[in-house]
């Protein structure tokens, strides 16, 4: 599905990633977990194509990706929740839901998620189908966010800190959705700065800190590493 090998990446000249390996099979949900400033978002935004790796290869299906543009990604059926949302905050929830449906109609295979389905999923979509996304709550907005990724038929899904700061009714919602996804066999990245959150929907993760992936958490291991107080405390600040 996704292999990351020797990844090296940043902003500008200076490299924010190091050296990053990392796999994810099919159907797997793996967890991308670290402290603030760690690298997350960038490791994100590199696996999305927002920033070009300056080494190293990014193989979806066995294909070299790394330098295929971020608005093409979807094609190779990658689809990412970004930290910011990044939403048409003008448009209607149908609209920008109606953008995503169009190009993901131009792709085979993937999950065929329907306008129907993501409202089954989230039905405040269906409530809210015609108000302006800019004008609706944090958590309505990340519903929405996710709605559109799944539009895009990807067989990956990739999200950044898809519950912080969200009302625990919200993130309770989000992550049922989230079981949901993993069970019709979404393949997951994660990334959280909850060390919980991660272990509970997840079957294995990645420890990033300073730009390097310094710990995995092998399938089976997440009780472990919760008990891993001083892995915890050195590189997740909890
Ligand atoms: N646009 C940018 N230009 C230059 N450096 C940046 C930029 N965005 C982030 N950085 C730097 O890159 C490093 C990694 O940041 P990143 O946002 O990937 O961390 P993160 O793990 O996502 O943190 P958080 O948990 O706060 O979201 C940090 O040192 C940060 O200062
Ligand atoms: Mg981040």
């Amino acid at each position: 599905m996704l292999k990351v090998k020797g990844l090296r990446a940043g902003y500008g000249p200076v490299p924010v990633l190091h050296d990053i390996e990392m796999e994810v099979g099919q159907g797997e949900a793996v967890a991308v977990v670290g402290a603030n400033g760690a690298g997350k978002t960038a490791l994100v935004r590199t696996l999305c194509g927002l920033v070009r790796p300056m080494a190293g290869s990014i193989l979806k299906d066995g294909v070299e990706i790394s330098h295929v543009p971020g608005h093409r990604r979807f094609e190779h059926g990658i689809a990412v929740v970004l930290e910011n949302r990044n939403l048409f905050a003008e448009l209607s929830v149908r609209d920008n839901l109606r953008l995503a449906e169009q190009a993901g109609k131009r792709r085979s295979g993937g999950q065929r998620f329907s306008f129907d389905e993501v409202c089954d999923l989230f039905s405040i979509l269906r409530e809210r189908a015609h108000s302006t996304v800019g004008l609706l709550s944090g958590g309505q907005q990340q519903m929405v966010a996710i709605a559109r990724a799944l539009l895009l038929q990807p067989d990956l899904l990739i999200m950044d800190e898809l519950t912080t700061g969200l009302a625990p009714r919200i993130v309770k919602e989000i992550l049922a959705v989230l079981n949901q996804l993993r069970s019709r066999g979404m393949s997951i990245v994660l990334v959280e700065q909850s060390v919980a959150i991660a272990s509970e929907m997840t079957d294995r993760a990645y420890v990033l800190s300073v730009g390097r992936v310094i710990h995995e958490v092998r399938t089976g291991e997440w009780s472990a590493m919760l008990n891993d107080k001083t892995l915890i405390k050195a590189y997740l600040h909890g």
